[in-house]
């Protein structure tokens, strides 16, 4: 049996205290928002992996298309012998890069979902003897301190996960995994791109209800943790398009006047009928803005690659 260690950087109390802190600020602010980290507790995982099996939910798909074709020119411009995977999940896709990069030693996903990580971590270490799996619970936004682990390392950060950072926050996040990175080491990154309004909409907006009972979750984990009467039914899932930013907005709509008591911040929050609560974006790129962003943090966008009908992008950036 080859080692599998999860180690977590995210000790549960300061996990504990970042979601009182989020939500006291999100949901007393103008508009109200919820930061879309805490829609991943083992039942929003499991979610997740259901949307990204829906008819409507291309990126998934686009994703692992781009994976089958190109993981061999990505381990020979790139022969890590370390693969860091943020937001990882279930790490089903990576099995492409793991499969073609031959000199792995170590992979380290990173997430903060316990769940996702302990299920993904055992499937592989069942899987792959000789691969060291060393699994970090902590938030890749918050300072990453990675574990010792042999160079080349190439970090993977995939599922167009990186549109749920807003410019600002993607700005930060991009110029901190540079600073992890040395000469020889690189990032793969995976995009979502522009496209036609309807397919974007569908993709958040599915026919069976997937996507908005994912969206309705981080209520369940505000209701469970703090204690809050969240009433999940007294809300509709919103999907939109928002041109001018090039995003999909993810919203909870309340249905009707209602307040909402959240114990353990004392706090007593007042929906209007019609008001939106704001839970999460989801950019949509091009390939200039692209370059533009890695380039801002000190990183050359040297291979770009998409699937057959230019939904999603794949890029390789390494550090020189
Ligand atoms: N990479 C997978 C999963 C994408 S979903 C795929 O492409 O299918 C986004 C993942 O990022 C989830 O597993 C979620 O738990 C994780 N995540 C979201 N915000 C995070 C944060 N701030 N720090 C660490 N992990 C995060
Ligand atoms: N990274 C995924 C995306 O932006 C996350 C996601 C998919 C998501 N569907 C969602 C987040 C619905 C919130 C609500 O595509």
């Amino acid at each position: 049996m080859s080692p599998f260690r999860i180690t977590r950087t995210l000790p549960e109390d300061a996990m504990a205290a970042a979601l009182r802190t989020d939500v006291r600020h999100g949901l007393t602010g103008d508009p109200k928002t919820l930061p879309p980290k805490w829609f991943y507790d083992a039942h929003g995982s499991d979610l997740f992996e259901r949307i990204t099996e829906l008819p409507e939910y291309y990126p998934t798909r686009a994703e692992r298309e781009i994976l089958a074709h190109r993981a061999d020119e990505i381990a020979a411009t790139l022969p890590a012998r370390t693969l860091i995977e943020l937001g990882s999940g279930s790490s089903e896709k990576t099995r492409y890069l793991l499969d073609a990069l031959t000199s792995l030693d170590t992979y380290v996903p990173v997430d903060v979902s316990d769940s996702a990580l302990r299920q993904a971590g055992q499937a592989l270490t069942a899987e792959r003897p000789g691969l060291t799996v060393h699994a970090l619970i902590a938030d890749f936004t918050a300072g990453l301190t990675l574990p010792a682990a042999p160079g080349p390392r190439l970090v993977a950060f995939l599922g167009g996960t990186i549109g749920n950072l807003l410019p600002a926050e993607r700005a930060a996040f991009l110029t901190a995994v540079r600073a992890l990175l040395s000469p020889g080491d690189g990032l793969l990154l995976g995009t979502d791109l522009v496209k036609d309004e309807d397919v974007l909409v569908r993709a958040y907006d599915d026919a069976a209800g997937v996507t908005a009972a994912f969206n309705k979750n981080v209520l369940a984990v505000v209701d469970r943790e703090l204690g809050a009467d969240f009433d999940p039914d007294a809300f509709d899932h919103v999907a939109l398009w928002n041109a001018a930013e090039e995003w999909v907005e993810m919203r909870l709509r309340s249905r009707a006047d209602q307040t909402v008591k959240v114990p353990a911040l004392d706090l007593a929050v007042h929906f209007a009928a019609g008001e939106d609560l704001r839970t999460e974006v989801s950019a949509k790129f091009r390939e200039e803005g692209v370059a533009a962003e890695l380039a801002g943090a000190g990183l050359d966008l040297a291979r770009w690659w998409t699937d057959e009908a230019g939904r999603f992008a794949l890029s390789l950036s390494v550090v020189r």
